[in-house]
């Protein structure tokens, strides 16, 4: 068993809010791992930040005639404000603009640049006349060379997905002033990845084959099929960390280089914080490292940082990098520029205290092996028939009959029958059901897992009517009534980490305090007899109709 587990999950770009796209690829699958290594009391830093450098920023805030520092400030807070809403539950939470990541990200770059670990080349780059700049990234548009999309950037074709280099794009223009671009050159630090193919085949291809995603798998395989590039690493640009060292004035790191680092300096700034070494976090071979991303991240993750990391020796390889495929929403792909999203802190205002069903619906139905689409509809759908009718119901219902039979106190059980023993059967079951899939990253298979459970504890219920014994056999409701309860307790502490407001509520009814491993060795009565339960409350209410004309309304008024 691995000692300690450091998380990552990708750093968003601060130049626009988080939207349910974000949640589902990528924050929701990590921090319900990260929770649940917690509650089994393994050693967890969960770690995250905001990407701030890039053109990205740059053009956001030539777009809205500000600086990038107001961008990012500006930014960050929303998306910090988003995360802690939805209880994304980060040990730390950065910035790639802060002084211990600018450190960090520079001294890796000298370490490199020393153990002649680049090759520095002179090249021809596009240039704007006109601005007087060179044109990297995403401040050059043309037509793909491979599948003629007219709207591809110069580092990346959306539409194929192909990444591209700014010159190899046809009829290329720029962003900043809309003319053709001239060829310059211009020198830069490039990181030969062709040299480092064989170690991703032995470590990757043969070593993951099995427990890596087929996506990602998938991925890295035509990469190495196409073969391996020398990559750039610094860029012609004014925003980011400046190149330090000789021959680098007026050049940056190139944004990818820079962004995944800030996953080490994250660390570093929460380490300093606690008071204790970063270093087994990324260096011991007892850690287990784990990277969440969304699929437009593969490259960076399994290829080009891994090689970063191999570079400086003594760092641990990701044990895994569970990628999401994309969620669309209502038919068509989440767009940022097009305000084709739902976005979290509006969503906040139209249900507020509704983040768990987010995070349920979110997971219920997230693109783990493929694309998948969020509707409003199913939304509602999984509201009102899932966690309303099945899992609220049922923890309503056994609330309310302790209350009205016993007023409120566990009732001692009775001799069980063999159809008690199969529901509380079911608790170790489904928890060690549970564990598995959340340990091979199945979020989805675990939502639904635990929906049946809230299942089993609501048929019992119906089956068994203890409301029509009351006068006839008060044993027979008291037994039944604690049977249902011990099932309440058990789905109070299993749903932590996909819904842990609602899971904190159900634990304060409940006046319970086990943890998950005593669900797991379900033995004795997770809830003793004679305990006093809290009045109960609803833990979720049903979504009308008219709400979600609402919501489809706004979508296509805001359209643009
Ligand atoms: N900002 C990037 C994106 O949103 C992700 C950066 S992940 C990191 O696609 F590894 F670079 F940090
Ligand atoms: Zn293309």
């Amino acid at each position: 068993m691995p000692k300690r587990y450091t998380i990552t999950a990708a750093l968003p770009y601060a130049n626009g809010p988080i939207h349910i796209g974000h949640l589902a690829g990528v924050y929701i699958p990590a921090d319900t791992y990260a929770r649940y290594l917690r509650l089994k009391n393994r050693d967890v830093a969960f770690i995250c930040g905001s990407d701030e450098h890039g053109v990205a920023i740059d053009i956001k805030a030539k777009n809205e005639g500000k600086t990038p520092k107001q961008i990012i400030d500006y930014y960050d807070q929303i998306i910090r404000k988003s995360f802690d809403n939805f209880g994304i539950s980060f040990d730390n939470y950065s910035r790639t603009s802060s002084k211990i990541h600018h450190e960090t990200a520079s001294e890796i770059f000298i370490e490199l640049h020393e153990k002649k670990k680049f090759s520095i080349k002179e090249t021809e780059q596009l240039f704007d006349p006109q601005v007087k700049s060179f044109l990297a990234d995403r401040f050059v548009v043309g037509i793909c060379p491979i599948c003629k999309n007219d709207e591809a950037y110069g580092d990346q074709c959306e539409s194929c997905g192909s990444s591209l280099n700014g010159t190899d794009l046809i009829n290329p223009k720029s962003k900043l002033s809309g003319s053709q671009p001239k060829l310059r050159k211009t020198k830069h630090w490039f990181l030969p990845l062709d040299k480092y193919e064989g170690f991703i085949k032995d470590w990757i291809l043969k070593g993951h084959k099995k427990d890596w995603r087929p996506n990602v798998y998938g991925q890295v395989k035509s990469w190495i099929d196409n073969g391996l590039q020398a990559r750039a690493v610094t860029r012609d640009l004014d925003w980011g960390i400046p190149v330090p060292v000789d021959g680098g004035e007026e050049k940056v790191l190139y944004v990818w280089f820079d962004a995944p680092i800030g996953y080490i300096s994250s660390t570093k700034e929460w380490a300093k914080k606690k008071n204790i070494d970063w270093k087994p976090y990324w260096q011991s071979h007892d850690t287990k490292l784990v990277h969440f991303i969304g699929k437009d991240n593969i490259v960076f993750h399994c290829i080009i940082f891994p090689i970063i990391l191999k570079n400086l020796g003594s760092y641990v390889m990701p044990e895994n990098v569970p990628a999401n495929e994309f969620l669309n929403l209502e038919g068509n792909k989440i767009s940022t520029s097009k305000n084709w999203a739902v976005w979290l802190h509006e969503y906040l205002e139209d249900f507020p205290g509704k983040q768990d069903v987010l995070r349920y619906v979110l997971t219920a139905n997230a693109p783990e092996t493929k694309d998948n689409d969020f509707t409003w509809k199913e939304f509602q759908t999984r509201n009102n028939s899932e966690l309303v009718a099945i899992f609220g119901n049922f923890v309503n219902r056994v609330m309310v009959l302790t209350h009205k039979y016993y007023k409120g106190k566990v009732p001692i059980s009775g001799k069980i029958n063999q159809i008690d023993q199969e529901v509380l059967n079911s608790i170790k079951i489904t928890t060690s059901e549970l564990e598995k899939k959340i340990e091979q990253y199945q979020f989805r298979a675990y939502s639904q897992d635990l929906m049946n459970l809230a299942r089993i504890g609501n048929k019992y219920l119906a089956d068994q009517e203890p409301w029509k014994l009351v006068k006839q056999d008060p044993i027979r409701v008291k037994t039944i009534i604690n049977t249902a309860l011990q099932i309440a307790a058990a789905l109070a502490v299993l749903s932590e980490p996909l819904l842990p407001f609602t899971s904190q509520k159900m634990k304060s009814m409940l006046n319970l305090n086990v943890g998950w491993d005593e669900v797991a060795n379900f033995k004795n009565p997770l809830l003793l007899k004679g305990k006093l339960l809290k009045k109960p409350e609803l833990l979720f209410t049903k979504i009308e109709d008219a709400t979600v004309k609402i919501q489809l309304e706004r979508l296509k008024n805001n359209i643009i």
